[in-house]
C-alpha cells in the first residue's frame, strides 16, 4: 500500500476514467469519465437512482470501481491507503450520520470533521479547537446545540450540525450529498451563503453537491453533471449544463430553468 502522494495545487482534485460499479450483478454507474480540477464547484443531478451517490463514494475514497481508473488527490483507488485519503475530503451524507458515535454532543461531533474520524476522540481537541467548532455550528444557526445530544437533534438540525462537521478542518475536497435535506429555507440559505464564502477563501477545497432543486445550488457553483441510468448525459460548465434541454433529457420531461444573480431555479415547463 502507498502512501498519498503530495498533491500540487495546480494538479486535478479528482479524475475519473472509464469507470462502472456493478452491485448485485447489476451495473449500477458507467461507464462514466470526468476530471474535477482544482477551484471548481461540481452540481451533481439525476433521477432517484441514477447513481449520483455511488459516484460520490468513489469520489470520497468510500468504495471502489469495479472496472476504470478513479485518481483521488493524486491517489489511485487500490494503490493508496483509502483512510489517509479520506482524511482529506469532508463529507456531508445520510451513510456519514449513520455511522457516527451515539451520545457525542454536536460539538463533538463537529471536532470528529477534522480527520474524518467517526471514533470518540475528540479528548485531544483544545480550547481553540472547539471555539472554531463552535463558530461554525453558529455559522449554521445552532450554536446553541452545542451540548446536545446529536442524535436527540431534529432532522434538520442534525444536517445543520453535519455541515458544520465536513467544514471543519481544512479539507481539500468536500463532498454534498443533498446537504439541504430536511433543512428549513434560513439554513438552506446560510448553507449557500457558506458554500460561496468558503468558495471565495484562498485554498478553497474543490466541491461536489448532490441536489435535487435548484435553488440549493450557490452561485459559486462553476460545473454540472448530469446523470441518468448511471451515465453522464451532460457535463461542463453550469451555466450551459444547467438549462432547459440538458435537464429536460436527464429528467425525461420538459423543464424551464430560470437564472438570477447566479441562483438557479427550475419548474416544469407546461407550468409556466
Ligand atoms: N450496494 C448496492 N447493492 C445493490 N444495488 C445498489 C447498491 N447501492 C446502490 N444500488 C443501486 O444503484 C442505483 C444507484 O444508487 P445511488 O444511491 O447511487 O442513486 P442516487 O442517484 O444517489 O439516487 P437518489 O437520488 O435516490 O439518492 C440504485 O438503483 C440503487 O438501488
Ligand atoms: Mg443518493
Amino acid at each position: 500500500m502507498h502512501a498519498v502522494p503530495a498533491a500540487s495545487a495546480r494538479q486535478p482534485v479528482a479524475v475519473v476514467t472509464g469507470v462502472t460499479v456493478v452491485a448485485d450483478g447489476r451495473l449500477i454507474l458507467g461507464p462514466v469519465s470526468m476530471t474535477l480540477g482544482p477551484g471548481e464547484h461540481w452540481a451533481l443531478l439525476g433521477p432517484n437512482g441514477a447513481g449520483k451517490t455511488t459516484l460520490l463514494s468513489l469520489l470520497g475514497a468510500q468504495r471502489h470501481p469495479t472496472a476504470g481508473e478513479v485518481v483521488v488527490l493524486g491517489g489511485r483507488l487500490g494503490r493508496v491507503d483509502m483512510r489517509e485519503l479520506r482524511r482529506q475530503i469532508g463529507v456531508v451524507g445520510h451513510n456519514v450520520a449513520d455511522r457516527l458515535p451515539v451520545g457525542a454532543s454536536a460539538l463533538e461531533l463537529v471536532l470528529t470533521g477534522r480527520d474524518g474520524i467517526l471514533a470518540p476522540w475528540w479528548g485531544s481537541f483544545d480550547a481553540a479547537d472547539r471555539a472554531a467548532a463552535l463558530a461554525l455550528l453558529e455559522r449554521f444557526h445552532c450554536g446553541h446545540l452545542a451540548d446536545q445530544r446529536f442524535v436527540q437533534l431534529s432532522q434538520g438540525e442534525r444536517q445543520r450540525v453535519l455541515l458544520a462537521r465536513s467544514m471543519y478542518g481544512r479539507h481539500r475536497l468536500l463532498l454534498l450529498d443533498e446537504p439541504a435535506v430536511g433543512v428549513d429555507l434560513p439554513g438552506r440559505e446560510a448553507l449557500v451563503a457558506a458554500l460561496d464564502s468558503l468558495a471565495s477563501e484562498p485554498d478553497a477545497p474543490a466541491t461536489v453537491q448532490v441536489v435535487h432543486t435548484l435553488e440549493e445550488l450557490p452561485s459559486s457553483t462553476s460545473h454540472a453533471l448530469l446523470l441518468r441510468d448511471g451515465r453522464a448525459v451532460a457535463a461542463g460548465r453550469a451555466a450551459e449544463v444547467l438549462a432547459d434541454e440538458p435537464l429536460g433529457a436527464c429528467f425525461g420531461l420538459a423543464v424551464r430553468v430560470h437564472r438570477d444573480g447566479g441562483r438557479y431555479s427550475a419548474r416544469a415547463a407546461s407550468s409556466w
